[in-house]
């Protein structure tokens, strides 16, 4: 497995195989990796001939009082694990490669809309520097898809979004949620989570889970059950920042006729801010 800081040698490494007329599939992350991510390395291995993976903890997603700083970076183990999975390249550029600049955004890809809602509401910005470095990785590396997990649902389609509007010539794959065997969605972040707080953090996927069944069998009031839902979040110590009940296309409010719904929910719990979702089908 080959380590590139540099985005000079990337683009060398990967037209070199492109020239051979291998596929190449990209997994973007910020690194301190656990089955989640690895999975969607699994994913991209399975649709592709060579699998890039990057590290980069992105200082623009990150809000003043966020955890930048702070958040685990974990270099050894990290690429122990992209090699366990036959990774051929990881790519782990400086912030300084990425942002020659400074980290100061003055080019930058807004996708409007779809970034005002739930994270985007309590997260000002963080869509964008996502959507923008997302774009400049897809730039350097040029791969044929890339791989996304449907954890973080609403960056999924602000990605697919920005492809479509920008014409990026690259396809997006979703790739399942990973949890642990309690239900937990696999997040860095858990490992903020103390041992009281990590025994009640399965509560909230399995109250997204209960809503889901109840709207499976016909149950209408979203609002009733939105409530019910909020209220078994706060009982289990979790401040909820939302849990909505939408269209699963584009997050818009689900109408009477949106028969595919998303039941997205984050919650504050400890030092941690939890995000989770399940898809539904409505009768
Ligand atoms: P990061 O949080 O490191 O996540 C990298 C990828 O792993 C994302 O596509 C995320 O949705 C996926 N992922 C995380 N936990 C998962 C789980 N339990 N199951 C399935 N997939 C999971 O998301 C980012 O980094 C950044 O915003 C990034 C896209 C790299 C841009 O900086």
């Amino acid at each position: 497995m080959q380590t590139i800081t540099d985005i000079a040698a990337l683009r060398e490494a990967v037209a070199r195989w492109r020239r051979h007329g291998e596929r190449i599939g990209f997994v973007p992350t910020m690194g301190n990796l656990h089955g989640g991510h690895l999975a969607l390395v699994d994913e991209a291995r399975r649709r592709s001939d060579r699998v890039v993976a990057s590290i980069f903890v992105n200082p623009t997603q990150f809000g003043p009082g966020e955890d930048f700083q702070s958040y685990p970076r974990t270099w050894a183990t990290d690429y122990a694990s992209l090699q366990r999975h036959d990774t051929d390249l990881v790519f782990a550029p400086g912030v300084e490669a990425v942002y020659p600049h400074g980290p100061t955004l003055r080019t930058r890809v807004e996708v409007p809309e779809l970034s005002d809602i739930l994270c985007g509401a309590s997260r000002p910005g963080h869509f964008t520097g996502v959507a923008t470095v997302v774009t400049k990785l897809l730039n350097i590396v040029q791969p044929d898809l890339a791989v996304f997990g449907l954890k973080d649902y609403q960056q999924l389609l602000v990605i697919r979004r920005l492809v479509q509007d920008l014409s990026l010539p690259v396809e997006i794959v979703g790739g399942a949620i990973a949890r642990e065997s309690d239900g937990l969605a696999m997040s860095s972040r858990n490992a903020y989570l103390e041992p009281a707080e990590r025994e009640r953090a399965p509560v909230l996927y399995r109250t997204l889970c209960d809503l889901a069944e109840r709207i499976e069998t016909g149950e209408a009031d979203f609002e009733r059950l939105l409530a019910e839902g909020r209220e078994r979040i706060r009982e289990a110590g979790m401040t909820p920042d939302y849990l909505e009940i939408r269209r699963a296309e584009d997050l818009a409010p689900a109408g009477a006729g949106d028969r595919e719904l998303v039941i997205p929910a984050a919650a504050y719990l400890g030092r941690a801010r939890l995000i989770d979702n399940v898809r539904v089908s409505r009768p």
